[in-house]
């Protein structure tokens, strides 16, 4: 039996905070900075902060851990039946289980991520990880971050942004991410996987990564995590 199940501690949104729940999407391709840009802002507005990406991550690694061959569309569609999918929401910090286990450390890894980034493009993967982003959108009050945000999963969003970054800066910042986890790799690799990943996500016939056409653009190339989030925080403010 399929259990996917979600939990969050309402404690941590603040209530003065909620007088406008908005729903603020966020998306963009890898390495452009949205994870770390959308938990600053959720926190700044109180929000929780939903990274789908960990979703994708969670079962990429799942298919992993069961030695399929994450290509193999069939298999990966059968595994799902098999798994339970837990997010817990703490104090801004979001821990991921599969079947009872805490992988939130485990997700990151280059494998994990090229893993995530084939099956997050099969019908089944997309169709068993929609309602349970939108359960944990309905409320509102959410800063949700991944590749379908504003198109897809809330397409009536509050606020959108679609963020872009020069591919040599990104491929930059996700190798410095790595290297700061403990992975080893050339900077040609990380460039070499971005744009695997990249040509994937654009290009895929199921939620390919394409901006919503009421999204604000922001290229974060050259700009700080500081001065892209206060851009954020004025349109939204502008709705509260
Ligand atoms: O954001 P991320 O790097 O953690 O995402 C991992 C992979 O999951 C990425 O290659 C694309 C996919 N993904 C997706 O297709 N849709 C989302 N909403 C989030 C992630």
């Amino acid at each position: 039996m399929t259990a996917i199940t979600w939990s969050h501690d309402v404690g941590q949104v603040a209530e003065e905070k909620q007088a406008r729940r908005l729903t603020v999407a966020i998306d963009g391709p890898a390495g452009v900075g949205k994870s770390t840009v959308a938990k600053l802002l959720a926190s700044r507005l109180g929000y929780l902060y939903l990274d789908t990406g960990a979703l994708y991550r969670a079962t990429a690694w799942a298919v992993i851990e069961s030695g399929l061959d994450p290509a193999d569309a069939k298999a990966v569609a059968d595994l799902l039946s098999t798994l339970a999918l837990q997010m817990q929401f703490h104090h801004g910090a979001a821990t991921v289980f599969v079947n009872g286990k805490d992988v939130s450390g485990e997700l990151r890894t280059p494998l994990v991520s090229s893993a995530a980034s084939v099956i997050s493009a099969m019908p089944a993967v997309r169709a068993w990880l929609l309602p349970i982003q939108r359960e944990i959108g309905q409320g509102g009050a959410v800063v949700a971050e991944g590749r379908d945000m504003g198109t897809k999963v809330f397409p009536s969003a509050d606020v959108k942004f679609f963020l872009e970054a020069d591919p040599t800066v990104r491929a930059q910042r996700r190798h410095r991410e790595l290297v700061a986890a403990g992975h080893s790799g050339a900077l040609e690799e990380t460039t070499t996987d971005l744009a695997g990943r990249d040509t994937r996500d654009r290009s895929r016939s199921i939620a390919p990564l394409v901006p919503a056409e009421d999204a604000q653009f922001i290229d974060t190339s050259t700009l700080s995590i500081a001065e892209v989030v206060d851009l954020m925080m004025a349109a939204v403010a502008a709705k509260l």
